[in-house]
């Protein structure tokens, strides 16, 4: 505090560091760079070419769709038809026919009341989350949700409980001893690091007896679980909940782009009206909200689809877990691998991605419980050959100690 007679000028005085040059203003940023380098957590970009033939066990693609035909094909018609962008936010000039044609199918598809789509599945949960609580709710969150979710929490100024994994115990406490009598729970359906699923039917009820409301994150469980691929919460039993919101993004099993919120009509309705990630944010581009409606279309026509990724899934577990690797036994697309370290993570994925599989790689502070890893994700397309490769490949480039 500046004393009686120092005003501002003396408080400026006392707390500020001598100026620096410009140039030196992000030095910080070097010494910063270099603890992450001690760590071995520097990340690297590695851009893919138009014609990459690496066997990807690493991206989201999960039903093979991105690349197809028929959904890249209405990418580009879109493209051409609406144009390359969509010219403004939804409630402005950016709202299309084909927005809401794609909101009534996705909402159709999943058994919901409606939907309502956003730029991305980030925005989406952002845009979920802070409008469906406030400084007024409590919001009570399993530890490991996506990232998107936990910046929601932190934007929306509610009482937050972060609770340990998959604790139901842990989520009715937080309920019955919260202080605010509006409640949300925020939980991912299948978790995307360890590719587990919540025990979605138990927190529908958990909920419900402590009068809060479901919102769960169906980013990895939409397009592989339900008997057609409507997702986790529709396998549940949810589908259609009065009090239970799921967020999607259309960047995966559609292999598309953006995301939506399904839900209730009147939460939908709420949202158009107060979710700050919908109102002030440039509206989903025609090209991705086409290839999200050829998508879903395959989706309907090739409901076999989903149970591939499953038995993929399956099969190349259990391979890697005979091969001696600590894996997850996946409930959906995604397995993961423990490795030793983050740099023996880092120095094993590089080496896959030398013979030619791509892998993913977290590690430190991308995963919760701080153990690196191999993240691996199958497709729906993948042959016996494929998954022949991956394990070896994996087995021959694995680091000593794994
Ligand atoms: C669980 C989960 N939620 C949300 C998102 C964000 O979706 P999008 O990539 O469409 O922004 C992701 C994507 O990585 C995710 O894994």
């Amino acid at each position: 505090m500046p004393d009686a007679g120092g005003g501002d000028a003396t408080l400026r005085d006392v707390t500020s560091p001598a100026p620096t040059p410009p140039e030196q203003t992000f030095d910080w940023l070097d010494a910063e760079a270099g603890k992450r380098g001690d760590a071995g957590l520097v990340r690297q970009l590695r851009p893919r070419a138009a014609g990459d033939r690496d066997l990807d066990l690493a991206g989201n693609d999960y039903l093979g769709l991105a690349k197809d035909k028929r959904v890249a094909g209405a990418a580009a018609a879109a493209a051409l038809k609406w144009g390359a962008g969509s010219t403004g936010s939804r409630l402005v000039t950016g709202s299309l026919e084909l927005h809401t044609e794609l909101e009534h199918e996705l909402a159709r598809f999943c058994g919901a009341q409606a939907a309502l789509v956003f730029s991305s599945g980030f925005t989406a949960n952002l845009g979920a989350v802070t409008a469906l609580s406030g400084h007024e709710s409590a919001i009570v969150t399993d530890k490991y949700i996506h990232a998107s979710l936990i910046e929601g929490c932190r934007l929306s100024r509610a009482d937050i409980a972060a609770v340990a994994h998959s604790d139901l115990a842990a989520i009715t406490h937080a309920l019955s001893t919260r202080r605010k009598e509006r409640a949300l729970v925020v939980t991912d359906s299948v978790f995307s690091v360890d590719g587990d699923l919540a025990p979605l039917p138990e927190l529908a009820e958990a909920c419900r007896a402590h009068g809060a409301a479901l919102l769960v994150d169906d980013a990895h469980g939409f397009g592989v679980l339900g008997d057609a691929g409507q997702g986790a919460v529709h396998a549940a039993g949810l589908a259609g909940a009065p009090d239970v919101v799921t967020t999607i993004t259309l960047s995966k099993s559609l292999g598309a782009q953006g995301g939506a919120v399904l839900g209730p009509r009147r939460v939908i309705k709420h949202l158009v009206d107060t979710a700050r990630s919908f109102i002030f944010d440039t509206a989903l581009a025609p090209a991705s909200a086409a290839a999200a409606l050829a998508a879903l279309g395959v989706l309907r026509s090739e409901p076999e689809l989903p149970s591939r990724v499953l038995t993929a899934a399956g099969t190349l577990a259990v391979q890697l877990k005979d091969a001696g690797f600590t894996v997850s036994l996946p409930d959906a697309a995604v397995i993961s691998v423990h490795a030793p370290s983050p740099e023996a993570a880092v120095a094993w994925a590089a080496r896959c991605a030398e013979q030619g599989v791509r892998v993913g790689c977290f590690r430190p502070p991308s995963v919760p419980d701080g153990i690196s890893r191999l993240r691996l994700t199958v497709r729906a397309d993948l042959t016996e050959s494929d998954l022949d490769t991956a394990v070896k490949v994996i087995s021959s480039c694995a680091p000593a100690a794994s």
